[in-house]
Formats: C-alpha cells, structure tokens, sequence
C-alpha cells in the first residue's frame, strides 16, 4: 500500500455552495493526521502552472459561511492534452505530492480518473461538488441543497408579483443535463408545470394544463423550466403566448445567482463529511474512488463507475406527485 505524506486539494469546474466547508475538512483532517497539505489554485489549470501554496489549519479559518470556492476554480482544457498531464504531474512530485483530493462534477472526474490511470503513483479521492446533483454514487452533490433554497427564495419572490398582476411567467433555472433542482424548486413553489430533460412534456400537454388553471380559478401560474430542456424558456414562453390569450407571459432566467450564496447546513456538514472521508480514503491507501452519501452513510465508488453510470435519476414518485399537487 502507497503511504501518503503530503496531499494536494482543488476545486474544479462550476463553484458550488459547500466547496469551502469541504477544503476546511480536507485540510484540517490531513494535518491531525500528520500530512502536508498544499491548496491548488484555479483547479486543474493550477496543477499545470505550479500555482500552489501550503495550507495550514488557520488558512481555512472562518470560511464554512463562504460561498464560492477559495482556491478558486476554472474549466481547464489544457488538462485534457498530453501534455497539460504530464506538466501537472511533474509540478505534484516537484512538489513531494503523492495524492489528490478534486472537489467537482463529472467533468472534474473524467480528468482525474484519466491523470490517475496515467500516473498511478499520484492517488485520487473525487468529491462530488455540483449544484447540479447529477452524480451516481451520491444522493446528494455539494451544493445542490444551497441553489435549490436559493432558487426557490426567488421564485417565491416571483410568485408574489405574478400573483399581484394575473401573471404568468416562465422561469428557467439551471442543472446542465439535469432536472433535479427544477423539480425540488417546483414542488417546493408549487409550480403549476415542471418541464423536465428528464421526461417530455408536449407543448400541447402544457397548454391543456394551463387552461385547466385558469378554468381552477388559478389567478398566477409558474413553469420552471430546467435548462435542459432544449426548447429553452424564451421559445417556450412564445408558443405558449399564441395560444393562451388569458395570461400576461414573461420570462426569467435566474441564471448564476444559483451558484453563489452561504452554504447551508445541510451543505456545510456534507462538505465537511466527505472531505473527512476523503482523506481518510487516502490514508487507508484508496484511489480512483468517489466519495459520496447514500443512505446517510458514506460510501466509496469507482470514479470509473461514477462516470460510467452517470445519469443520476430523477424520481418517478415526486414527478407524479408534483402534477397532483399542482391541480
Ligand atoms: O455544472 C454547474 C452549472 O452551473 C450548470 O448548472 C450550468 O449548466 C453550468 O454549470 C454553467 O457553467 P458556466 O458557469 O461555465 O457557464
């Protein structure tokens, strides 16, 4: 078994709320195990650059309540090459680095699992950090918790003005190829529709149920619109207005607001758990492995399987019951 002396953490990809509580975890849990720890700047591009610094328990004092990430993060194609690898790997044993913590989403992952099957000697620990939750091997992502309060602050906001002029407004919220925040958001908002990359739903459909709305007296009405679904909220919001005459439409895309905020319990603590865990992971000699929360237990999964997988899947259960509740 590889014996670990000195780590390296980085943030990669999209910020997500919990990023900090998670490299406060990393850092403090290496260093009551005796290793050195350096913080990687700027994600994978930091790896190629040398951007590193050392990190001591004081360096991540008072940083649980941050949103963001303070090593700050980057989408890093040069990792992807050759050469961006072998730069990267020469940096971390210039260094005296034998293993890795990358806090991410599956872009992260694919890069690491690639490096670490590269460079075996450089052991990798994955922690999923996304607010999009779109990850296998883990209910819940870091940050989705935190974007999904965040979305549903604004659009209760949303609600009240719609509800003030007979509104009717589309609103688009973001998750990449996933449903999971516009769902929660919708059931939690009582969106009258929830329009899903994970399940079609007919413009037709749509307008039926808006129509039943307006017969149910509804005075307002909300469609969450998940980024992934393709026909977008401004083209959505247009073929709804040539047939529904009733409503005032508008559109709002709330956009990056989603990834910023105070992280909240339910992220700090995830955060701190699994960069706990994922130290201890490289202590008892683990690599290429994901850790995640199942079940309120942590567990360890392949990234290979983590990738392979992928799609987390949206549950069948809340789908029907957010079109019931809706009525
Ligand atoms: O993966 C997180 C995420 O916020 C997605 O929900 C969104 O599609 C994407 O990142 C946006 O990326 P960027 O900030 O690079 O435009």
């Amino acid at each position: 078994m590889q014996k670990i002396s000195k780590i390296a953490v980085l943030t990669s990809g999209g910020d997500a709320p919990g990023m900090n509580p998670c490299i406060r975890a990393v850092v403090r849990t290496a260093i009551y195990n005796g290793l050195h720890v350096a913080g990687v700047r700027q994600g994978y591009q930091g790896l190629i650059d040398n951007n590193m610094y050392d990190m001591d328990p004081r360096s991540v004092s008072n940083i649980l309540n941050l949103g963001g990430t303070i090593l700050k993060t980057a989408r890093c194609l040069p990792f992807r090459t050759d050469e961006g690898m072998e730069t990267a790997y020469k940096n971390l044993k210039a260094n005296g680095i034998d293993g890795l913590v990358v806090i991410g989403g599956d872009g992260t992952f694919t890069g690491a699992l690639r490096f670490s099957k590269k460079y075996p000697d450089i052991a990798v620990i994955g922690v999923p950090g996304t607010i999009d939750n779109d990850l296998y091997g883990s209910t819940y992502t870091l940050g989705f918790d935190t974007a999904t309060n965040t979305v549903i602050e604004a659009i209760d906001k949303i609600r009240d003005t719609a509800d003030a002029h007979d509104r009717l407004f589309f609103i688009e919220v973001m998750g990449r190829d996933s449903g999971a925040i516009a769902l929660r958001a919708g059931i939690s908002c009582g969106a009258e529709a929830i329009l899903l990359p994970e399940r079609d739903t007919a413009i037709e459909h749509l307008i039926e149920n808006l129509k039943a709305g307006q017969y149910n007296k509804k005075s307002s009405s909300i469609v969450i619109v998940a980024e992934g679904d393709k026909r977008g909220a401004y083209d959505l919001a247009e073929e709804v207005r040539k047939q529904v005459k009733f409503y005032d439409i508008k559109v709002t895309i709330l956009g990056h607001l989603q990834r910023g905020g105070s992280p909240s319990a339910f992220d700090r603590i995830l955060g701190s758990r699994l960069g706990f865990a994922a130290v201890n992971a490289l202590i008892k000699g683990e690599t290429q492995k994901m850790v995640g929360l199942e079940a309120n237990h942590i567990k360890l999964t392949d990234l290979e399987e983590a990738l392979t997988q992928h799609q987390f899947k949206l549950e069948e259960d809340l789908m029907e019951m957010s079109d019931i509740l809706s009525i």
